[in-house]
């Protein structure tokens, strides 16, 4: 007999599976069998959905807890309105942006994403494909499944390097030596999940798949590393992914270990980005990991005017979290972000399609925000400003 918690539980899972729109997209015959047909970047979702095994779509599809906070990251921007422009000559509409040094065909990157063999046979090599095809910026991931020598090989220019502080700042020196002999420009840190978390809605999933995982991802938590090959000839006896000890002193150690921009990912109030500015940071990167770090129910474009104000013009400041539309992109820019990073959209699209999806997932973000651009008025990325947005009392 089940006890009245584990009734509950169950009921509202039940209820999750049978809600959820991922599920009716899966039985629908809409799910789009070519990246053509897609009429936007949640189209890619269902077909992602239908490609890959229940746990990995879990692994992609999770926030935490009840995932309040990955449904913050949309709901922020539908509380935010355009206010278009008229008779502008909009003829020409320029979408590109100088980040360090380096003009970018749009303001639109690639967020790093790890284990992505769990969504391709190829791993990240069709994103990388589709990133050099649309030369779009791409962050490589700690836990990808391709080294950063190869990356860059098949880049034609090394990528932006995201770190995990793993729990020994030997391995930190390792990894860093590594990536600035392959020529990133710039580091990521990542320090938001630090504290742990609980992906319910992964662990949900993962009990719809009847395969063995532990062939592939092995038993003990340095197996992890095994299969990551920047870890490769580094003792990860022990090594684990997240260092709670972390701290600003870490952060200006690392500073001072190479000389490529240090970027941090994962900063969420004014406080924080005040104290990277202190401490030496280039750049920052408002980020609350795709809702999958902390419950806090409060989406990045609603932290990012308190960072943008903080940060006061002295580094840029970027946002990822929730981007669907070039409406969305928009947004973040009149908001004060200088560029966006997009996570699930196009792993929806290599899950879906390999590299065509990447790049019809990145086509039609630059084609939105076009758009969006010239409805507003804006001729270029400059011109997209704080007077560009409203903030509307109900959700759009
Ligand atoms: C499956 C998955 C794996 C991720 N892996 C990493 C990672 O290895 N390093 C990291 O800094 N962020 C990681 N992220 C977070 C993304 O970089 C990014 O912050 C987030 O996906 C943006 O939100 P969005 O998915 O709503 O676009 C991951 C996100 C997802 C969905």
């Amino acid at each position: 007999m089940l006890s009245r918690d584990a009734l509950y539980n169950r009921r509202r899972f039940l209820s999750y599976v049978a809600g959820s729109p991922l599920l009716l997209a899966q039985q629908s015959p809409e799910a789009i069998g070519d990246p053509k047909e897609a009429l936007n970047v949640l189209d890619f979702e269902a077909a992602a959905r239908k490609a890959l095994p229940p746990a990995h779509f879990g692994y992609l599809a999770t926030g935490v807890d009840d995932d309040a906070t990955l449904r913050a990251n949309r709901e922020g921007f539908q509380r935010i309105y355009l206010r278009p422009r008229r008779l502008v000559d909009i003829t020409r509409a320029d979408l590109r942006t100088d980040l360090f040094g380096t003009t970018w065909e749009t303001p639109i990157g690639l967020a790093p994403v790890g284990n992505q063999k769990a969504f391709h046979a190829e791993g990240e090599l069709p994103v990388v494909r589709a990133a050099r095809e649309k030369q779009a910026l791409q962050i490589l991931s700690t836990a990808a499944n391709t080294s950063v020598e190869d990356v860059a090989s098949a880049l034609g220019r090394p990528p932006w390097y995201q770190l995990y502080p793993t729990s020994r700042w030997e391995v930190t020196e390792k990894l860093v030596h590594r990536v600035e002999a392959a020529g990133c420009p710039v580091l990521v840190l990542t320090i938001d999940t630090q504290a742990g978390r609980h992906t319910e809605t992964q662990e949900r999933f993962k009990r719809l798949d009847k395969r063995e995982c532990k062939a592939c991802h092995g038993t003990r938590p340095e197996d992890f590393y095994r299969r990551k090959p920047m870890f490769t000839g580094i003792d990860v006896e022990g090594l684990r992914t997240s260092n709670q000890a972390l701290s600003w002193e870490h952060v200006r150690r690392l500073k001072k270990l190479s000389s490529m921009k240090l970027l941090i990912k994962g900063i969420e109030t004014g406080e924080d980005a005040k104290l990277c500015v202190e401490n030496g940071v280039d750049g920052i990167v408002v980020s609350n990991h795709g809702g999958r770090a902390e419950e806090s129910g409060r989406g990045t474009i609603d932290c990012l005017p308190e960072i943008v104000e903080a940060a006061g013009g002295r580094v840029p400041v970027l946002l990822d979290g929730g981007i669907r539309r070039g409406t969305d992109v928009f947004k973040a820019l009149a908001l004060g972000a200088k560029a966006v990073f997009i996570g699930r959209p196009y792993v929806w699209g290599l899950a879906a399609f390999g590299q065509p999806g990447v790049e019809r997932v990145l086509d039609i973000l630059r084609t939105e925000l076009t758009l969006a651009m010239k409805q507003c008025g804006a001729r270029s990325i400059g011109e997209i400003g704080r007077s560009s947005v409203g903030y509307s009392e109900r959700r759009l």
